[in-house]
């Protein structure tokens, strides 16, 4: 906790996960984020919308000039190849996403991701140019056991390249029984974490822990994103849900107005 006193403040990053959410008609509420972005109402916050992958070209064009910068949500570690109906890191970067998302604890269950996984696609989104946002987080069996730490700890170690740098990765903390629950970790428990990711970041990435980001992520909204982007360590949000419409998006970062 000392040495975040002495280091500087980092940029903060609020990043919308629209999830399989999002169809053209859609498109507005990206070029409204945009507006009011432009009039400064994130204020010191960086934003990132990352829809699903079939906007990204119209969404990037919308966003062409604007302060808001798009991601991916998944990624192949191969460049291109006979994967049929994947999308590698390249393609992302070709259709305008600067950032993508992996390891999200959907793709982490649904479709088998482990961490080996993550860290070969994170190698692929550096090697493509994008900033990796990688996600960990304990399921509520985990907290209650007492595992959190050391899951997430397990997640960390598995995941992260050691060749990452603040401007190729950011870590997302999403305790996965918050996600679309409506349900938060204490401000503590939040606390104890991120300072636990912090430790970790120290650890893996000797020099670099101080700049990189670590967001969190669940059931963020416009009514808990001031206390939850207080806490120490939190250097922004993954919004899943609240991220879907501009209003709510932009109340969330204007905490940082
Ligand atoms: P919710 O904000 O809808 O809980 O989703 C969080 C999330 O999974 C973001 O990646």
């Amino acid at each position: 906790m000392r040495d975040r006193q002495v280091s500087p403040r980092l940029r903060p990053l609020v990043a919308g996960n629209w999830k399989m959410n999002g169809l053209r008609k859609n498109l507005p509420e990206i070029a409204k984020i945009c507006a009011a972005a432009a009039e400064g109402g994130a204020g010191e916050a960086e934003l990132v919308i990352c829809p699903p992958a079939t906007m990204i070209m119209a969404a990037a064009s919308i966003c062409e000039g604007a302060p808001v910068a798009l991601g991916g949500q998944h990624c192949h570690a191969e460049p291109s190849g006979p994967f049929t109906g994947d999308i590698s890191a390249e393609m992302l970067k070709d259709a305008g996403a600067k950032y993508v998302i992996l390891g999200h604890s959907e793709r982490r269950s649904g479709h088998n991701e482990g961490n080996e996984a993550v860290r070969e696609k994170a190698v692929a989104a550096f090697r493509a140019g994008l900033t990796a946002i990688v996600c960990v987080g304990e399921t509520k069996a985990e907290r209650e056991a007492g595992e959190a730490l050391p899951v997430v700890g397990a997640q960390l170690a598995g995941s992260i390249p050691l060749n990452s740098s603040s401007e190729t990765l950011v870590i997302a903390y999403e305790p996965v029984w918050a996600i679309g629950t409506g349900l938060t970790p204490t401000t503590h428990d939040i606390a104890e974490m991120h300072r636990f990711i912090r430790g970790q970041i120290h650890e893996h990435l000797p020099g670099r822990g101080d700049a990189i980001r670590i967001l969190y992520g669940g059931s963020v909204k416009p009514g808990n994103a001031g206390e939850l982007m207080r806490v120490e360590n939190v250097d922004g949000a993954l919004v899943g849900g609240a991220s879907l419409t501009s209003d709510d998006f932009m109340a969330i970062a204007g905490v940082y107005r």
